[in-house]
């Protein structure tokens, strides 16, 4: 039976992974079981993330994340095992309006400690001007987080759809209704996309950009599970940003439904 649970899920992640187009796709089992929560994908995700890093133990590794629930199991799910590793976590981007458990900052630090490395903060407030946020980012400290941003080696961040991560973050009503007019759906690190993978809104902050994630030596990690969340994924996940998306079997067979 186990092997079959097995085969099940390979055979799920390669067609997960097809409609995608991206290189990996892994699927933690036990999505059905009563007792699994999104507590097992942190876990699971945790443990993915340690074995890219086995991978990187002679060199330098720039890590990047981003805030959320999902993210923060990743973080507190994570072992600490002793070993010091050459790593700076950082935020991937500043201010995002989040909870301080669930912000950028804190899974950065949380997941520093575990791993064993450093970490640097992004302090930016939320809803700043242009220009205040041009002029934040000549800050040294803040730069500086910048300057390691452009070179991060690994991106690890959550996905929402747009309409809770518009109520999560106090969005009034005409920016509401300005998201469903464009047809947002899903969500990542500030970026709001159409069903078709279009960014159809941006919120204002300083980080990574887009582009940014199009860099071939930027490994690019989206962890989301829940099947409210599968348009979303859809949504965001492509192959030209991504290289792998971590999710659960639930999520992944409705995402081939609705695909
Ligand atoms: O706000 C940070 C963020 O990573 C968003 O970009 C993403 O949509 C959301 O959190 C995911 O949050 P959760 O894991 O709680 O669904």
């Amino acid at each position: 039976d186990y092997i079959k649970v097995i085969k099940g899920i390979s055979d799920l992640e390669a067609e997960v992974q097809k409609i995608l187009g991206i290189s990996q796709v892994l699927i933690v089992p036990g999505a059905y079981n009563p007792e699994y929560n999104k507590t097992e994908l942190g876990r699971f995700a945790a443990g993915e993330l340690k074995k890219i890093l086995a991978n990187r133990k002679d060199e330098l590794t720039i890590l990047a994340v981003t805030g959320g629930t999902t993210m923060a199991e990743v973080a507190n799910t994570m072992t600490w095992d002793g070993e010091n590793r050459q790593i700076i976590v950082i935020p991937g981007r500043g201010g995002l309006g989040e909870d301080v458990e669930i912000q950028a900052n804190t899974i950065a630090a949380t997941i520093a400690k575990k791993l064993g490395g450093t970490y640097r903060m992004l302090h930016v407030p939320d809803n700043l001007q242009e220009t205040t946020l041009n002029s934040l980012c000549q800050e040294p400290q803040i730069k500086e987080v910048l300057d390691l941003l452009a070179r991060a080696n690994i991106l690890v961040h959550g996905v929402g759809t747009a309409e809770e991560m518009a109520k999560r973050r106090g969005l009034s009503l005409s920016e509401i209704n300005y998201l469903k007019e464009v047809g947002a759906v899903g969500e990542a690190f500030g970026f709001y996309f159409s069903e078709d993978g279009k960014i159809v809104y941006t919120t204002t902050s300083v980080g990574l950009k887009l582009d940014d994630l199009k860099r071939d030596d930027l490994l690019v990690i989206a962890i989301a599970e829940g099947e409210e969340k599968a348009r979303a994924i859809l949504s965001v996940v492509s192959p030209e940003y991504h290289d792998i998306l971590i999710t659960d079997e639930k999520t992944a067979r409705e995402m081939l439904e609705i695909f």
